[in-house]
């Protein structure tokens, strides 16, 4: 597990900038995390690192923005849904399943159809500008993504 910190929106988008420089067909990518605590700012960098040149907006009430970088990349919300049984309609599962990358906020809140790998990344506020993001990869794919994304991160890549 990793835990960084960041002290503006600046750091955190650059994290996703590195990490998103990363990511390959079929990645998921969870995020949960209070509102502010800066998911959308980083999944902002992820398309960048993606190479997405279009402008990534918060997908709250939209629920699923769909860009093109590098791959397809899928910028979910489920903030507004209140039922994980909403998510049939939505096809969410045939978005997870795809090629590209998936980025999703409130990611908690529809668990029991999250795939068994993906990575979590859990943010926190500790401060009016410091966030903090712990990486929590489930299986072999998301583990060696952590471990690249870290010596990036460090300078070591
Ligand atoms: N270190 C930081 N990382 C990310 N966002 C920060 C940071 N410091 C302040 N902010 C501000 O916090 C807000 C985060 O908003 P947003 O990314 O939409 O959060 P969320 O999607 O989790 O609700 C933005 O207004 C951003 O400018
Ligand atoms: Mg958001």
């Amino acid at each position: 597990m990793l835990t960084l910190t960041t002290s503006s929106a600046k750091e955190t988008f650059h994290l996703g900038e590195i990490l998103g420089r990363l990511l390959e067909p079929g990645d998921v990518i969870c995020l949960q995390g209070e509102l502010g605590a800066g998911k959308t700012c980083f999944v902002q960098g992820i398309a960048r690192g993606q190479g997405v040149e279009d402008y990534v907006s918060s997908p709250s009430f939209t629920l699923i923005n769909v860009y093109q970088g590098r791959l397809p990349f899928y910028h979910i919300d489920v903030y507004r849904l209140t039922d994980v049984a909403e998510t049939d309609q939505l096809g969410l599962e045939e978005y997870l399943e795809d090629d590209g990358v998936v980025c999703l906020e409130w990611a908690d809140r529809i668990q029991p159809i999250l795939p068994p790998a993906c990575l979590w990344v859990v943010m926190g506020k500790r401060g009016p500008t410091e966030r903090s993001l712990r990486f929590e990869p489930h299986g072999a794919r998301y583990r060696q993504l952590v471990a690249d994304f870290k010596a990036a991160v460090e300078g070591r890549d």
